[in-house]
């Protein structure tokens, strides 16, 4: 018994103190295609006023969709464009107790996609962390659930 109480007490104390200090942010990096705009150079620098201007537009736009859908949400920071029309880079932070799931991420932006006229959306070009999403699904996650219901069809099939 006389270890029992020595033992909880500081465990109580410990937790209490890293809640309550610092925040731990985790990021997601966000593509998606501007198809109907047209690539110039001068946004690969990101000193050019072309790049700051546009970096500023898609993180004031997007941003309110973002805090609307997730609480844990803390900010978007476009880090690059790349060519073809022009492709934009950004990385979503989160508070990491929370992180929603790379679909749950990238469909916001598919649906905010027809309610934003500062830019443009390809909405079948939206990937998070490297994996598209499409309406709903991401390519990685449907190859999981098929995987399991051939799994499972085989498991059904033999216990007959
Ligand atoms: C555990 O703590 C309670 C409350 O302080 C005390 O009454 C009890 O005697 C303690 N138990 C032991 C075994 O020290
Ligand atoms: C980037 O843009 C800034 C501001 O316009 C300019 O001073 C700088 O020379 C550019 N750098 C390159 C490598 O073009
Ligand atoms: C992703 O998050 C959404 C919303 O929380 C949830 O409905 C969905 O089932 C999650 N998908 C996966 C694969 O975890
Ligand atoms: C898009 O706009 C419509 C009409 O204003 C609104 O009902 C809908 O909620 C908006 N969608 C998003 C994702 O904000
Ligand atoms: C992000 O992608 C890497 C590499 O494909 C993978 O190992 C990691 O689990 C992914 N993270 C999330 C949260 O999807």
């Amino acid at each position: 018994n006389a270890t029992t109480n020595a033992t909880t007490t500081p465990a109580a104390t410990t937790t209490t103190t890293a809640t309550t200090t610092t925040e731990v942010v985790t990021s997601r990096r966000m593509s998606f295609r501007s198809a109907t705009e047209t690539f110039t150079n001068d946004l690969l620098n990101s000193s050019s006023t072309s790049f700051i201007n546009r970096a500023s537009l898609l993180k004031k736009t997007l941003e309110p969709f973002y805090r609307n859908s997730f609480s844990t949400f803390r900010s978007l920071n476009v880090v690059s464009f790349s060519s073809g029309s022009i492709i934009n880079n950004m990385d979503l932070n989160f508070a990491s107790s929370s992180v929603p799931n790379n679909t749950a991420i990238g469909n916001v932006l598919i649906s905010a996609a027809s309610n934003i006229t500062a830019f443009n959306i390809d909405p079948t070009s939206v990937s998070v962390n490297g994996t598209q999403v499409s309406g709903g699904v991401s390519h990685k996650i449907s190859l999981i659930t098929a995987s399991c219901l051939v799994l499972l069809s085989w498991l059904l099939t033999s216990q007959q």
